[in-house]
């Protein structure tokens, strides 16, 4: 479809061709979003290319997403196996995995991008795509902190360039924020609100400010909470416990930052430090730095706040 899509329009101007359905998608970064992001498309219908750096990766990301697929075959298929069975062979059937990127891009409607958190590793990847994906092609970020105008820059297709920033896990949670820049033209930032619906997510149209909206509000808390503890006012699982229970939050802020990867966390702390220097809570508590600096990343590496099996 997307080679069709290609085909009939070369030698159109972009905004010939408004809106073309999205339906194949290339994730690259196989990791807790990228993942989300492939099984989410896959399950909706969408062909999904999933790219990494090494097929160990991407093995153990198709794997965790059959998982999920039982665990969702357990509940809604309970008493008719097979069709349960069908349905995770056709989801897997929609997914695809590759270790070369620039292959993959040359035939596909959109590329998101969900790899380290780090802008000038997504510049050089998305300036490598640039050269080689289809004219119409859309890039996303997922990025969650890193301004996507800086991000674009290495590209030269600024108006089909825009921010899909997906929450974790992404099967689940229903929020997309929907990041367009000044350049971003209104066709991809429709394109971007319809590709997002057809996944099933409610899309939130944002501007291309620091943290977006949910990060820019919900940093200084988390920061908070570490330096709340810091100081000797409570123990991590007292506060983890007092927003469960008081707040009725599902996680506490120590649990959703082991959730999120404190390599990420602190990211999108050092990126809202830099955009906001004066904030006294975009500044990690040194503990936190440690603790990266130390591999300690959260559920992912087995330990963070908190250690797990
Ligand atoms: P992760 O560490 O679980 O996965 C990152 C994946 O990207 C890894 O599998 C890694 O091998 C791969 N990768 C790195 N460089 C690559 C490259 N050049 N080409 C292909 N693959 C490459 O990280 P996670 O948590 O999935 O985060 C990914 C992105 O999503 C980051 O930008 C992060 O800020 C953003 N994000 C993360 C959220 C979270 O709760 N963890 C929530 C929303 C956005």
């Amino acid at each position: 479809m997307a080679f069709f899509i290609h085909q009939i329009c070369r030698g159109f101007s972009s905004s010939a061709v408004r809106n073309a359905v999205i339906k194949h998608v290339t994730v690259i970064g196989s990791g807790q979003l990228g993942a989300g992001i492939a099984q989410t498309a896959a399950t909706t219908g969408h062909s999904v290319a999933l790219v990494d750096i090494n097929d160990d990766i991407l093995k153990k990301a198709i794997k965790g997403i059959e998982g999920n697929l039982k665990r969702v075959v357990k509940k809604k298929f309970a008493d008719q196996p097979e069709a349960g069975e069908e349905f995770i062979q056709k989801v897997l059937q929609n997914v695809s995995t590759s270790t070369d990127a620039e292959s993959v891009v040359q035939d596909t409607d959109i590329v998101v991008e969900a790899i380290v958190e780090n802008l000038k590793i997504k510049q050089d990847l998305f300036g490598r795509l640039d050269k080689l994906a289809p004219a119409l092609t859309i890039f996303a970020s997922n990025t969650s902190s890193i301004p996507i105008t800086d991000i674009a820059s290495s590209t030269s297709r600024l108006d089909r360039f825009g921010g899909l920033h997906f929450f974790n896990p992404v099967t689940i949670m229903k929020l997309v924020e929907v990041i367009a820049t000044s350049e971003t033209s209104q066709e991809t930032l429709d394109s971007l609100l319809n590709f997002s619906k057809s996944l099933g997510k409610i899309p939130v149209s944002c501007k291309d400010t620091p943290g977006f909206i949910v990060n820019r509000l919900y940093t200084p808390y988390l920061v908070d909470a570490m330096k709340l503890h810091e100081r000797g006012h409570g123990s991590i699982e007292d506060i983890d416990t007092v927003i469960k229970l008081g707040l009725g939050n599902p996680m506490g802020p120590f649990e959703l930052m082991d959730h999120i990867g404190l390599d990420t966390m602190k990211s999108i702390i050092d990126s809202l430090h830099v955009a906001i220097p004066d904030h006294p809570l975009f500044t990690p508590p040194e503990l936190f730095n440690k603790m990266v600096a130390e591999g300690k990343l959260g559920r992912k590496t087995g330990e963070g706040f908190y250690k797990y099996k």
